[in-house]
């Protein structure tokens, strides 16, 4: 599969970003307080993993076949660990802190992927680039549910 040059260097882009991506979860998973968080950062850090290799194959002239869903189990319920009206646990803080940093991260990955996969000519490529984004958005509503049940949000 030949891509053009612009398409290279969308893909050297998200490359980048999926980069930033396992490596902020790994880290993150070492820094959260909470047992439920560190989970979660593990879990998304996982498939971030699998983002990489994904993208890494296609700029190799690849494009990988999807294996479709199913196997990427969604936690959406969590246990609260902190409580709703305290802002004073250093604990809590951080870990907010971890989660907002990580919020913000994978909206702007997933606006990368929006505008990328309109740069492409290949319907195999869009629609795992599409795939991705699914994913990328998904990681941001984890994310979101843990901050809520945890009372992260003012
Ligand atoms: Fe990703
Ligand atoms: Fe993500």
């Amino acid at each position: 599969m030949q891509l053009t040059q612009k398409e290279t260097s969308l893909l050297k882009d998200l490359k980048e970003q999926e980069q930033i991506c396992v490596e902020k979860y790994k880290k993150y998973s070492m820094e959260a307080n909470d047992e439920q968080l560190k989970n979660l950062f593990t879990q998304i850090g996982k498939t971030e993993q699998n983002h990489l290799d994904i993208i890494n194959q296609i700029l190799n002239g690849t494009v990988p076949e999807m294996q479709s869903g199913g196997n990427q189990q969604t936690q959406l319920s969590f246990t609260p660990t902190y409580t709703a009206g305290d802002t004073t646990s250093p604990n809590k803080q951080k870990d907010s802190y971890l989660c907002t940093d990580l919020l913000s991260t994978e909206k702007h990955v997933s606006t990368t992927y929006n505008t990328c996969i309109f740069e492409f000519r290949d319907t195999k490529i869009r629609d795992i680039l599409n795939h991705i984004q699914k994913e990328e958005q998904k990681h941001g509503e984890q994310i979101y549910k843990y901050m809520e049940q945890n009372g992260m949000y003012n």
